[in-house]
């Protein structure tokens, strides 16, 4: 038998070689191509994630399917509020039953709710027809932890890390993109920091070489993704900013547009303004999570700035980039928040005005410190300013929306849209959408449209010559 190597990515390689007969084999027994679906819970972190599972099952010769009626299934699951983690524990009572039915089913859970020990427990005590479960940390091993449920008679595989060490790269992935992992920040109310574990940046020169090798095969769009983008660098042997990093990105060749998710108030430092004003290919959006607009509130979650200073910030970022659009994340209920604290988020809200916001009703997540704080808000209190700030940032994006209707803006098009008669639907750089008449040629391309008539939170436009 040939030698199983020792270091990563080789190891998996290796694992995913035999595991492409193994398939094979199974495939011949179904008389039939064997199919797998990966259904992703949460943020933009395990969307990437989902993105490198589907190049391993890809990789052993599985079909992307349509639904959870397939031969693998994967949830990759996302902790950050309580109603995150009953829509999971709801959709895996089904998966057991599509397995009673299907001889060649496999179920594999992973994801930052399987961080969590007691959340593991229950599968392993409650849901013996899931087959394997791991975590963040060792989600490159995907091919190897099939590899040993295939090849063992345990009923069920359960391997999750507190940490990890090193970063994997070079596994075979498809498209988005990521650059930073886990966050340092510990903000009260967050359970992120847990089950994502420490920040850590991945080399520039990795980056470059994948959003080069990306625009190789066509991709005109690259998404830097992280919990706290403009704090990248920590750790690096050779010093990088996040601004000197966006320049590297920007200077690779066929890459049209550059987007960053998320920035962090507390870090988000002039270069990268600069930056952004000078480079014409990052994308005139910046989502900036306010969390709350009420200074002390704002302590109590220890964001690490005032009302007043992220006013300011946001009136620098206006200032520079009048074309910005900007977004925001916003928890309402936080314990001890008053009906003071309260209009003072909604006073951020109207002298930011939001293109967007998310809004959230705080949720108690177990081992945070905020789940320990006194003064719980009431639920009728909370969901009646939940209801009021969606009042406010509904009116606010409205007409925040309308402020681009006539121009001619460049648009990058990305399909069909079939629920407006079959029209072309292109992004803004902004991030809003425009639905316009167009051939099949342009799908892919940056093209000029006027922006016609704003339907609240996407336009109708047309070509513009
Ligand atoms: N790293 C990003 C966001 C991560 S989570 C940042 O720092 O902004 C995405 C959003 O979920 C957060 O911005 C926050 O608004 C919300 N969120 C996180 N924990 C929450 C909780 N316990 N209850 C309600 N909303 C929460
Ligand atoms: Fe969570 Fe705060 Fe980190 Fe964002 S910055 S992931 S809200 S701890
Ligand atoms: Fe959820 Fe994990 Fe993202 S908890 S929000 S999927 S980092």
């Amino acid at each position: 038998m040939e030698f199983l190597p020792n270091t990563e990515p080789e190891r998996q390689y290796w694992f995913m070689d035999r595991l492409k007969s193994m398939i094979a084999e199974e495939s011949i027994r179904a008389g039939r191509d064997l199919t797998y679906y990966i259904q992703t819970f949460g943020c933009q972190m395990n969307a990437k994630d989902s993105e490198k599972l589907a190049g391993v099952l890809e990789n052993i010769g599985y079909r992307e399917a349509g639904s959870e009626n397939a031969d693998f299934v994967i949830y990759n699951t996302c902790t950050v509020r309580e109603n995150a983690n009953t829509r999971v524990y709801g959709r895996i009572g089904y998966l057991g039953t599509l397995k009673a039915k299907n001889p060649f089913m496999k179920i594999a859970l992973c994801g930052c709710m399987m961080q969590e020990p007691h959340e593991v427990e229950k599968i392993r005590k409650s849901y013996r027809f899931v087959d394997i479960v791991f975590g963040t940390h060792n989600i490159f091993k995907l091919a190897e932890l099939i590899y040993e449920k295939m090849n063992s008679d345990k009923k069920q595989l359960i391997d999750v890390w507190d940490s990890s060490a090193e970063i994997v790269e070079d596994l075979p992935s498809a498209r988005k993109f990521d650059f930073t992992y886990g966050c340092n920040n510990f903000c009260t109310y967050c359970i992120v920091p847990y089950v994502r574990g420490r920040e850590k940046s991945r080399k520039p020169e990795d980056i470059v070489k994948e959003v080069q090798s990306l625009a190789d095969q066509g991709v005109v769009e690259i998404m830097l993704l992280g919990q706290n983008v403009n704090s990248y660098g920590k750790g690096l042997e050779n010093k990088c900013s996040f601004a000197e990093l966006l320049q590297k990105v920007c200077k690779v060749e066929g890459i049209k547009r550059v987007r960053f998710m998320t920035p962090h108030p507390k870090d988000f430092s002039d270069d990268v303004i600069e930056v952004m004003k000078k480079e014409p290919k990052i994308c005139a959006h910046v989502h900036l999570p306010v969390q709350s607009g009420s200074s002390r509130i704002l302590k109590k979650m220890n964001r690490n700035y005032t009302k007043e200073k992220y006013l300011t910030l946001v009136e620098k970022i206006k200032s520079n980039l009048p074309d910005v659009s900007l977004t925001t994340d916003i928890i309402v209920g936080f314990p001890g928040e008053t009906e003071e604290d309260f209009l003072e988020t909604v006073d951020v809200v109207k002298k930011c005005g939001y293109d967007s916001a998310f809004t959230f009703i705080y949720s108690k997540r177990t081992g945070t410190p905020a789940a320990k704080f006194p003064d719980e808000v009431p639920e009728d209190v909370v969901k009646d300013r939940f209801e009021r700030l969606l009042t406010v940032c509904k009116a606010e994006s409205e007409k925040a929306a309308a402020k681009l209707t006539g121009k001619t803006v460049e648009v990058l098009v990305e399909g069909r849209d079939e629920g407006n008669n079959g029209m072309l639907t292109g992004r803004l750089s902004n991030n809003l959408l425009v639905h316009f008449e167009g051939c099949d040629k342009l799908i892919g391309k940056l093209v000029n449209v006027k922006l016609d008539e704003c339907k609240g939170f996407y336009y109708l436009g047309s070509v513009s010559e």
